[in-house]
């Protein structure tokens, strides 16, 4: 992690290399009491967690330029529902935003998505936190509940979305999501079925295929309308047909819940989650009276499936070698990636003990190794775990693959880095190198 020491004034450095630190005259640096982003301040308690480093993809908005494999995924989804949803002027149907602030409120992210607070997904070690009650969005899903809200019946939201994960060539902490929501009044569900159609019960149960306030018959018709529009959707943005799978899930927010998966490279791959609404969240946004479909998907899969890009850090890469391939104005052309060469790998390892007085978890390493480290980082992998059978200590050894996107890397380039790392290891997670 970089500081910005007050006593230094100003600059973002590693504690290693802070003058004041170094000469042991000015004690520990005080870190900045707040996190700035897009001038509003936000102040740090014991939750932040989210690095310079990550804080810098904030303006990057890949599905917003005009000239990438995302925004281009973006703009198919979009241009499906353009197409294929008019309203009844001649309007488009659903709304799109995909400019809403990825610092969302933990009720908008959990709570009001109905998600438990002791669950899983909103641990420290999985999502960037600026504070207990901020975070950078987990999922574009957050603005659903204020949307529906705010009146709106029919959209879609686009953004980036932020969590706390290993490195390999298919995880990255920051992708892009879509997330819609269509709620059907009386009448709409009346239109879809070809007839009257009452859509909710009292007293009755929930069970796999139905929430207690809806009928059947109801959630049958949601869910059909549902399915059927995704698979249009992912063959319109493919192409054509091709093989796929429903799989029962669980989200908190919806029931039933479904993923889709079609074949990529031989084996399945998750493209999207989707479900019927839990009631209660629609009900608490006050519309109740309506019964809705929600789904999300992540752009970055589609966009490796559908233009054949092998790495994640490849969308991030500013190098014309990359980006030149997809100087586009229809996001419809057909693009295979062509790779503009394979550069060597470069594979160092690291062993520390783990610090006894603190919490510690794999992520903390892979944010530090992110921040100093940046995109030659390829992998890192957790090769060994030993405990001392004496002091009970534990040690984790690291393997650390380099490759740069453009260049050859040489060793001497990486030592360097590593060299760094291994100090922050110290420095910053009390780690002792081994
Ligand atoms: N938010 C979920 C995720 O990130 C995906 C998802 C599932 C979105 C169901 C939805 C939904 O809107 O209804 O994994």
């Amino acid at each position: 992690m970089l500081f910005r020491c007050l006593n230094c004034r100003g600059k973002l450095q590693l504690l290693s290399q802070c003058r004041g630190y170094a000469e042991g005259i000015q004690g520990k640096p005080k870190l900045e009491p707040f996190v700035s982003i897009n001038n509003v301040d936000y102040a740090r308690d014991n939750y932040t967690n989210v690095t310079p480093k990550i804080l810098s993809y904030l303006g990057r908005n890949l599905h917003r330029e005009k000239y990438h494999p995302i925004s281009f995924v973006k703009r198919r989804i979009e241009n499906y529902f353009y197409k294929n949803f008019i309203g009844r002027r001649g309007n488009p149907m659903f709304s799109m935003h995909d400019n809403l602030n990825p610092v969302v409120s933990v009720e908008s992210n959990f709570d009001n998505l109905l998600i438990p607070a002791d669950h899983v997904s909103r641990q420290k070690g999985d999502c960037y936190y600026i504070n207990k009650n901020y975070l950078l969005r987990a999922h574009t899903t957050a603005h659903q509940f204020d949307l529906i809200k705010m009146g709106l019946d029919h959209f879609i939201v686009t953004g980036d979305v932020y969590r706390r994960d290993e490195i390999d060539s298919t995880h990255f902490p920051v992708f892009h999501q879509s997330d819609a929501v269509r709620l059907f009044t009386r009448e709409q569900l009346a239109a879809v079925a070809g007839h009257e159609i009452e859509p909710f019960e009292l007293n009755g149960i929930e069970n796999e295929e139905k929430q207690a306030q809806h009928t059947l018959e109801a959630s049958k018709l949601i869910e059909k309308e549902l399915k059927s529009t995704l698979l249009s959707l992912i063959f319109n943005i493919f192409g054509g047909e091709m093989p796929h799978r429903w799989v029962d899930v669980y989200f908190p927010f919806t029931h039933p819940s479904w993923e889709l998966e079609i074949e990529h490279n031989g084996t399945w791959m998750e493209v999207l989650g989707c479900g019927v609404m839990r009631q209660d969240i629609i009900k608490r946004a006050g519309a109740g009276d309506r019964i809705c479909w929600a789904f999300g998907m992540g752009l970055e899969r589609l966009a490796m499936h559908l233009y054949k890009i092998p790495d994640i850090r490849l969308f991030w890469s500013k190098d014309s070698g990359f980006l030149s391939q997809f100087n586009v104005d229809d996001p419809n052309v057909n693009i295979t990636y062509k790779p503009v060469s394979v550069y060597p790998q470069l594979t160092n390892d690291l062993s520390f003990w783990l610090p006894v007085d603190r919490e510690y978890c794999s992520n903390d390493f892979y944010d530090l190794v992110r921040d100093i480290g940046g995109n030659i980082v390829e992998q890192i992998n957790l090769v060994d775990e030993f405990r001392h059978p004496k002091t009970g200590k534990v040690s984790h050894c690291y393997r650390i693959v380099y490759r740069h996107m453009e260049k050859t890397l040489t060793q001497e380039e990486v030592n360097e880095v590593h060299f760094k790392l291994r100090q922050a290891v110290v420095d910053v997670l009390n780690g002792a190198v081994r």
